[in-house]
């Protein structure tokens, strides 16, 4: 028998089963959810595609968030952009800000090419006490720090194509001026070299900046970001190496319910993720303001797994963190971009193309000898929730495919959590569906690994790639309980497992949206608690 947990838009149910299964449930609404508004001006890109509540550019290309940093109430974050086509081209920095880290409002364009070249992925600092000597009449700089990637130096065939620059903003990062005697680096004859991410060591008091150079991350310092000394490099052997290291991200973490600080390194790779193509490993260690040092205890999670990521779905790529969150907030906050470069350049949005990822917060977990960093959407949007469903316990044995019917829940704004107990060896399964696409979460004991499987959700054939295959994550073991969220979004799905231990975020084109959703297993046993299904509320 398939026992199924089911919400499905539309069914009508009786009072008296109404009754009794609600007998542990609560409904808190603030506000009637909007119907969807069926605009006819609207191309079917903005009506069944743009997201609600995730960043899109208006118009055209977007990949790598860049330059993301908090200043007097805003979340800064710029975005390669090439304003004049839906694929990539020569890159801009776009601009958009928010004050909920929600709802971005997108800015006029911030950097554009030069005769250096275009520019590329980036960070921003804020230079509090001036050490660039660009602040101005009491105004603190904001400090950006980019490549230059030439493009007739790469169609020559020379290596050094790649060099970093700076360009500082007196406006609270509204408007630009490079630097003039920019590249700050030049190159040492590296093909891939680029993405600076730059931090400021409180304990050696210097800017230091992560780079991506080929198949390792190069460490630099500077007393006043236009000055860079080389310091050391990490991961010539470790981690993954099945494509170019990007998007490099060093920064102290404190671990959670501990004194303990440790070190991470982000570290995107192009291609060969654990999917397929693009995604994010990670790195635990310290630093000593030279040196990055891998952990023992991360070594040897590493000499088992050989790469540890930070999200296993196909689509989180680049993503790197905010600099300058205030230290009462204290949080790390990152966003990724939401495609691969496998088939970023197809997906069927044509107005715009790619998506940021929620914005996520960070943190390590250490249970016994192992590290975990966590990522999980940030607290900030639980102010969107219009209703919320809640269940304490609901039976697996009952027929619980009838409980929430009649809600007329939203699929495209959905953000759902569950916990599965006295799970066996059987196989799990979280479906969405509609009467033709669906898309399966799962969880198989049998072959321990949790899968996301997007092969039949809707439009796929615009590249071979991207239903290839089913998106897997290994288990060391058979999960006996889960704590699942599921963030939804029209053409996204956001997937947290146990607290953001286990990630998956994969995007989906349904044909029409998904109106029903069902656990369903051949085990009868399991049991599904805590139970909270929220609408979102975003026009
Ligand atoms: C990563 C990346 C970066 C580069 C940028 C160019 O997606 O390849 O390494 O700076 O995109 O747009």
């Amino acid at each position: 028998m398939i026992n199924k947990f089911n919400l499905k838009k539309g069914y009508k149910l009786s009072l008296i089963l109404l009754l009794f299964v609600c007998f542990s449930c609560k409904e808190t609404k603030e506000e009637p959810s909007k119907d969807f508004v069926v605009t006819e001006n609207l191309s079917e890109d903005e009506l069944k595609y743009r997201p609600l509540y995730h960043f899109t550019p208006k118009n055209n290309w977007m990949n790598d968030p860049n330059g993301m940093f908090y200043l007097n109430g805003k979340y800064h974050l710029y975005f390669q952009y090439y304003p004049e086509d839906n694929v990539w081209g020569p890159m801009h920095w776009g601009h958009a800000i928010s004050e909920d880290l929600i709802n971005f409002k997108e800015q006029p364009i911030a950097l554009y090419p030069d005769e250096l070249g275009l520019i590329f992925s980036g960070s921003a600092v804020v230079d509090y006490h001036n050490t660039s000597g660009f602040g101005m009449d009491g105004k603190v700089p904001v400090v950006a720090i980019y490549t230059y990637h030439n493009m007739e130096g790469e169609k020559r065939g020379d290596l050094d194509f790649q060099t970093q620059g700076i360009a500082y903003s007196l406006d609270e990062g509204m408007t630009w001026v490079k630097y003039n005697e920019n590249p700050v680096i030049s190159n040492p004859g590296i093909k891939d070299f680029r993405d600076p991410k730059v931090i400021w060591d409180t304990k050696t008091k210097r800017w230091i900046m992560s780079l991506a150079a080929g198949n390792k991350i190069m460490f630099y310092s500077s007393s006043n970001l236009k000055d860079w000394d080389f310091e050391s490099d990490f991961g010539e052997e470790k981690g993954e190496h099945g494509g170019v290291w990007e998007c490099p991200d060093l920064f102290p973490i404190k671990v959670e319910g501990s004194e303990e600080y440790k070190w991470v390194l982000l570290v995107s790779i192009n291609p060969s993720g654990p999917n397929g193509g693009s995604a994010t490993q990670y790195f635990i260690g310290d630093f000593d303001g030279q040196h990055f040092v891998l952990d023992d205890n991360f070594s040897k999670q590493l000499d088992q797994y050989n790469s540890i990521w930070l999200d296993y779905g196909r689509d989180n790529y680049a993503g790197v963190t905010w600099s300058n969150i205030p230290m009462i907030d204290g949080r790390k906050l990152f966003i990724g971009w939401m495609s691969n470069w496998d088939y970023a350049r197809d997906v069927p949005t044509y107005k715009w193309r790619s998506t940021m990822t929620i914005p996520r917060e960070l943190n390590l977990i250490r249970n016994d000898e192992q590290y975990t960093l966590l990522n999980q959407p940030v607290k900030e949007l639980n102010n969107f929730i219009s209703r919320k469903i809640e269940k304490d316990m609901l039976s697996s044995g009952e027929e619980l495919s009838n409980i929430l019917n009649e809600r007329d829940i939203d699929f495209n704004k959905l953000n759902l959590k569950f916990q599965l107990k006295g799970l066996g060896e059987n196989e799990y399964r979280f479906v969405f569906n509609n009467n033709s696409d669906s898309l399966i979460i799962g969880i198989n004991n049998l072959t321990k690994t949790l899968f996301l499987d997007r092969t039949k959700s809707g439009k796929v054939e615009f590249s071979e790639k991207f239903a290839s295959h089913i998106s897997k994550v290994n288990l060391p073991e058979p999960l006996e309980k889960v704590k699942v969220q599921i963030l939804l979004d029209k053409t996204s799905v956001e997937v947290f497992v146990n607290d953001g231990a286990i990630v998956l975020t994969e995007l989906f084109f349904p044909k029409e949206p998904f109106d029903e959703f069902f656990i369903e297993s051949e085990d009868s046993e399991f049991k599904i608690s805590n139970v909270e299904i929220a609408e979102l509320k975003f026009d």
